[in-house]
């Protein structure tokens, strides 16, 4: 056999052991070559030398990635899968974008890095460009890298400008990982971080699970009140909220409910944050999800689909009276990679396709035709014991029998049904994420009817088979 310089080189790295330690083959590291891996050799090195989030190592079981585009990404080995999460509910526009791509190497060559005490055009045209589409009078933006640094910084901004320590957010939540947005987060990913910061108190939101399902607005904002009593209104200094509720089920709040958190907080002088990470830009078929509602919150923090994740960005908007606090007084917060410009030229290209190709219009669009095909999903599918989606944000919570409702999951926990969807859905090449008792419908903002139809009969099918597996 004849081997190409290439290829023989991957060959002798991959099959060279250079000597054993512990019963441990220690192979010349594929690292160190420039030739393209397989797919294996990717994901072996990776597990050897990167730790994966939110996992015990062992279990992990990672695809190979090679290459994306439009709404599709690859494996080394050509296998397509049409990207039904946006990865993590990030690639807003699709995947490979050129004008993006085009901006990105654009910034790269003429000004890749400033420090944060300068001013580059990319950060003023983005902080003006971000005003535009921003509710009401938000207006003044601070860049992080990602949500939760953008979260850490509303919990200072809100604090600083309230003088109050105490912060409310819902149990049913994510706000990030690093430690203040830990403790904001509701859902289990916090118990094993925790002591976390103090102050943060949470509150039941307006759903409690499949089996007991929703509180209307009045009830859901009594239990608000009584909190905030019991706490001390003159002790909170901001009611943090994902308006339209993300990993935690996709969850629309009942009709009145988030009008009236901002009554409340406003009796209270409580700042009023939304967390747009997962929600905002297009998503939900309105830039933000709040807008849903016309509500302005006092504070507005985003992140992924600002850049659509091709390069990391997050942000802090504040309305005008926040800004103007700060006018005199220091806001004690700093990044070394705040305002990134390779960062801002990216996020202010990915803003222009979401408006070229009115991508928004499309999620609004696409998402009636999604409704649709959930609810011909539910009408199918006896394990299927809810739908609900806005926009392009979908979920579908399975259940053991329509007659309990008992999800098909335990609460923070798998079975083998889920598990066995999961390997439905990826052996028919549709990528998504499946937790606890739900799978995600969170495709880019880009889809067209047929992909979006190519993915639920994919669904279609891997719920037939959890239908058998309960007969
Ligand atoms: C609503 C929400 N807030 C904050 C975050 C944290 O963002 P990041 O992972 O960029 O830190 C996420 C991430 O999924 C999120 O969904």
């Amino acid at each position: 056999m004849r081997l190409g310089l290439r290829s023989f080189l991957r060959h002798i790295t991959v099959l060279t052991p250079l000597h054993t330690r512990d019963n441990v083959a220690l192979f010349m590291s594929p690292a160190s070559t420039t030739a393209p891996m397989t797919g294996e050799e990717m994901v072996a090195l990776t597990k050897r030398h990167t730790l994966f989030e939110w996992s015990a190592q062992q279990s992990v079981d990672p695809l190979p990635v090679s290459h994306a585009k439009g709404c599709y990404f690859y494996t080394p080995d050509g296998k397509r899968f049409l990207d039904f999460n946006s990865q993590l509910m990030c690639v807003n526009i699709g995947h490979g974008d050129e004008r993006v791509i085009a901006a990105m190497h654009e910034q790269a060559k003429t000004l890749a890095y400033a420090n944060p005490f300068m001013a580059t055009e990319a950060r003023a045209r983005l902080g003006a460009k971000l005003a535009e589409i921003t509710p009401g009078d938000i207006d003044v933006f601070f860049f992080t890298l990602g949500g939760a640094e953008a979260n850490e910084n509303a919990i200072k901004l809100a604090r600083l400008y309230t003088g109050r320590h105490k912060i409310l957010a819902r149990y049913r939540s994510y706000h990030g990982a690093t430690g203040g947005s830990m403790t904001l987060t509701g859902d289990p990913r916090r118990w094993a971080n925790e002591p976390g910061m103090s102050g943060v108190v949470h509150v039941l939101d307006p759903y409690h699970g499949i089996q007991r399902g929703w509180d209307d607005a009045t009830t859901a904002l009594a239990l608000l009140e009584e909190v905030i009593q019991l706490e001390g209104p003159h002790t909170i200094a901001a009611f943090f909220i994902e308006p339209v509720t993300g990993t935690n089920g996709i969850l629309v709040p009942p009709a009145g409910y988030i009008e009236g958190v901002r009554a409340i907080c406003d009796k209270h002088g409580i700042l009023l944050v939304a967390d747009e990470v997962m929600a905002g830009f297009g998503r939900t078929g309105r830039w933000f999800s709040i807008d849903h509602w016309n509500v302005v919150p006092d504070l507005l923090v985003m992140a992924k689909g600002l850049t659509s994740a091709y390069v990391p960005l997050g942000a802090v908007g504040m309305r005008r009276k926040i800004a103007d606090h700060f006018r005199d007084k220091v806001f004690y917060g700093g990044l070394t990679y705040n305002s990134h410009p390779l960062s801002c030229a990216t996020a202010l290209a990915t803003l222009a396709v979401y408006e070229e190709d009115d991508l928004v219009g499309n999620a609004r669009r696409m998402g009636e035709v999604m409704a649709g095909l959930l609810r011909d999903l539910s009408d199918r599918h006896p394990c299927v014991g809810a739908v609900r989606s806005i926009g392009l944000f979908g979920v579908v919570e399975l259940v053991r029998s329509r007659k309990t409702m008992q999800p098909l999951a335990p609460f923070n926990g798998t079975s083998p049904e889920m598990q066995a969807l999961g390997r439905e859905l990826r052996n028919g090449g549709v990528y998504t994420f499946v937790r606890w008792n739900t799978f995600f419908t969170n495709p880019p903002l880009s889809i067209t009817e047929a992909e979006l139809r190519d993915g639920f009969a994919v669904a279609d099918r891997a719920l037939t088979v959890v239908d058998t597996m309960l007969s």
